[in-house]
């Protein structure tokens, strides 16, 4: 959070903030977008303020590009009119069909008010798998040479923004928004270790209400896969679905006590 401090968005307002979200799956690119939400408006996720667009199931088709283009310039457009302060969240935007990302552009790119609308107090966020092998390789190299994942920083996955990683095939590939470098903030996420998994198991163990025993966490985790196959330092989903596998053993262990 401290990114949307620095550039000091209350104060300046040159062309809405864009920022975009990018690692492998399940590394808390949706968690950090909600705790966003969940800063800048009272119902969070679920304000009214907030819309969350994900690719595969919004914009499935690649034939209705042109409506799918129309129909969001709409609600953006009718939705920021509305209230200035609007946060857009486009999931999977690695997905969305080509060239339909530029039907945002003209909205980020204001910079005055058109028709009495201004754009830019609204917020973008992008989320995108693009990029997750390259951060990830990076973070091997960087952990072979000793280095500490807490002591990465900023500057160390710099070059990956340089070298196009995060622009790999996919909804910002090609796209005006890369071209004119409307984006203003390339985040990239970790991929998870297995102590941040731990984590995970044990909050969600804790939401169901049940005892987070280092057992049970220790079982969630063993239950997950891990990569490179040398030293199985990551996980191959983050986080993504531990909770099915928390209720699953969960159910397994009350069957086993009922049924033993
Ligand atoms: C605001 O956006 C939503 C989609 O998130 C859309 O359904 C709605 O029609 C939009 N509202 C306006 C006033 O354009």
């Amino acid at each position: 959070m401290l990114l949307l401090s620095s550039r000091n968005i209350f104060i300046s307002y040159v062309q809405a903030l864009v920022m975009s979200f990018h690692g492998w799956t399940g590394g808390g690119k949706n968690y950090v977008s909600k705790f966003i939400a969940e800063n800048m408006y009272k119902l969070g996720t679920k304000s009214q303020y907030v819309h969350v667009f994900v690719s595969t199931v919004d914009f499935p088709h690649e034939g209705k590009v042109d409506i799918y283009k129309l129909n969001l310039q709409d609600w953006i457009r009718g939705n920021v009119s509305r209230c200035e302060r609007s946060l857009f969240i486009f999931d999977e935007i690695d997905k969305m069909p080509l060239g339909m990302i530029n039907g945002i552009k003209p909205f980020i790119d204001y910079h005055e008010s058109i028709n009495g609308v201004d754009f830019r107090k609204s917020i973008f966020i992008f989320l995108s798998n693009t990029g997750g092998p390259d951060i990830t390789r990076a973070m091997l190299k960087m952990w072979r040479s000793g280095k500490n994942r807490e002591d990465i920083s900023m500057v160390d996955l710099e070059h990956l923004t340089q070298l196009g990683a995060f622009n790999e095939e996919g909804g910002l590939h090609k796209s005006e928004i890369i071209q004119h470098s409307l984006v203003d903030h390339y985040i990239p996420f970790l991929p998870l270790e297995r102590r941040h998994i731990e984590l995970c198991a044990r909050d969600e163990i804790i939401r169901r209400g049940h005892k987070a025993t280092k057992d049970l966490i220790k079982k969630v985790a063993d239950e997950m896969m891990y990569f490179p196959p040398e030293n199985k330092l990551f996980s191959t989903t983050g986080c993504k679905r531990i909770s099915q596998k928390v209720g699953f053993l969960l159910a397994d262990e009350e069957y086993n006590r009922l049924f033993d």
